[in-house]
């Protein structure tokens, strides 16, 4: 395997087809699902020359948890679904590589399984429940068994129509279930109908579409944990997260899983950052494939990158291993970026190493 890519062929010649529908689709026509990569590759890499870099140093701290590189696993739902591994492997496949892990909500395995597959740090992805208790309980879980921050994902009040999904029926196979809805009943997914799929109903059934800003505060009161907000594509949405006790913002639309044609994150980026000036630390997630598209989020003022399908497709291929595989491919091909880029360190890699398109 020479490249995310391929992890992608190989991953999609394994995984049931509407499993794969699933993990590898978008909302709608996928135009922000393709955007997303397209936006990267819009991209110009201004590099300097007459560099020392013998040495290349990619570690980094993210909220203060040291990493081994800029490269996190982002959330993503029911892991199972590629390999029996699923979470404890994903997480396993992080702590091998240096790196953190954000569990999922929507996960195959229960948040105390994932914490105490490695005691490596993890951040917990939260989905608002209707009926508060069922958060509070699960969240207070998540603080009780040492998971270091709570990342609230801002951008999915109700699922995005996938018509992948729709049309294979996609649901969960029998024998897995999402084990943080255990304790409300609703672990089972429901069975697919010809006009949603059983994710859809799942989500319809459970997550509560009514957030807003001072859900941050509640969230980080309740658990003693700081809070990074996912799904921001705007400047003054990050603004109001921020003011709201918000201590990190994840510029992502899903993976362009939610609103088709929304803005690539490549794009709106930098507005974020601006916006933001210094009082959150800023991630960025969506289309991220080769070393050089993280050096590019980097140079537009990212702490980090999240990386959520490729980890997925390294499951699938490889369990734990393969998913630390392609960890450690992206973690070399940005050290090489970095070389030719004439940045030895995470801290030279500043916002004059890139042109933007227009
Ligand atoms: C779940 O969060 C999904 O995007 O499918």
């Amino acid at each position: 395997m020479l490249n995310l890519f391929d992890f992608e062929a190989a991953a999609s010649r394994l995984v049931e087809s509407s499993a794969w529908g699933y993990q590898t689709g978008g909302a709608n026509d996928e135009i922000t699902l393709r955007e997303n990569r397209r936006a990267w590759d819009d991209i110009a890499i201004r590099y300097r020359t007459m560099v020392d870099v013998r040495t290349r140093v990619l570690s980094t701290t993210v909220l203060g948890s040291p990493v081994s590189m800029p490269i996190l696993v982002a959330p993503t739902a029911m892991q199972k679904l590629a390999h029996p591994d699923g979470e404890c492997g994903m997480a396993q496949a992080a702590a091998a590589a240096g790196t953190l892990m954000i569990v999922s909500t929507t996960a195959t395995t229960g948040l105390a399984e994932v914490q105490a597959a490695t005691p490596a740090p993890k951040w917990f992805q939260v989905y608002i429940y209707q009926g508060r208790e069922y958060t509070r309980e699960l969240v207070r879980r998540a603080a009780a068994v040492g998971y270091k921050a709570l990342v609230l994902t801002v951008d999915a009040p109700t699922l995005g129509r996938r018509e992948r999904d729709i049309r294979s029926g996609f649901t969960l196979p029998p024998g897995l279930h999402i084990a943080n809805a255990d304790h409300v009943g609703m672990d089972v997914v429901p069975t697919a109908t010809a006009d949603a799929s059983g994710l859809m109903h799942h989500f319809r059934g459970l997550h509560d579409p009514s957030l807003s800003p001072r859900d941050i505060e509640w969230l980080r009161d309740l658990s003693g944990l700081p809070v990074l907000v996912k799904g921001i594509v705007r400047g003054d949405d990050a603004v109001r997260a921020v003011e709201h006790g918000a201590s990190g913002i994840v510029v992502s639309n899903h993976g362009g899983r939610q609103l088709d044609t929304s803005i690539a994150t490549a794009r709106c980026l930098r507005e974020v950052v601006t916006a933001v000036d210094g009082r959150a630390e800023v991630y960025v997630d969506g289309g991220i494939r080769r070393g050089t598209d993280v050096l590019k989020a980097l140079a537009l003022g990212a702490r980090a990158v999240l990386l959520g399908r490729p980890p997925v497709w390294g499951l699938a291929v490889g369990g734990a291993q393969g998913a630390q595989q392609v960890l450690e491919l992206l973690r070399d091909e940005l050290d090489l970026a970095m070389a030719l880029a004439g940045c030895p360190t995470i801290e030279s890699i500043t916002p004059d190493l890139v042109a933007l398109p227009g």
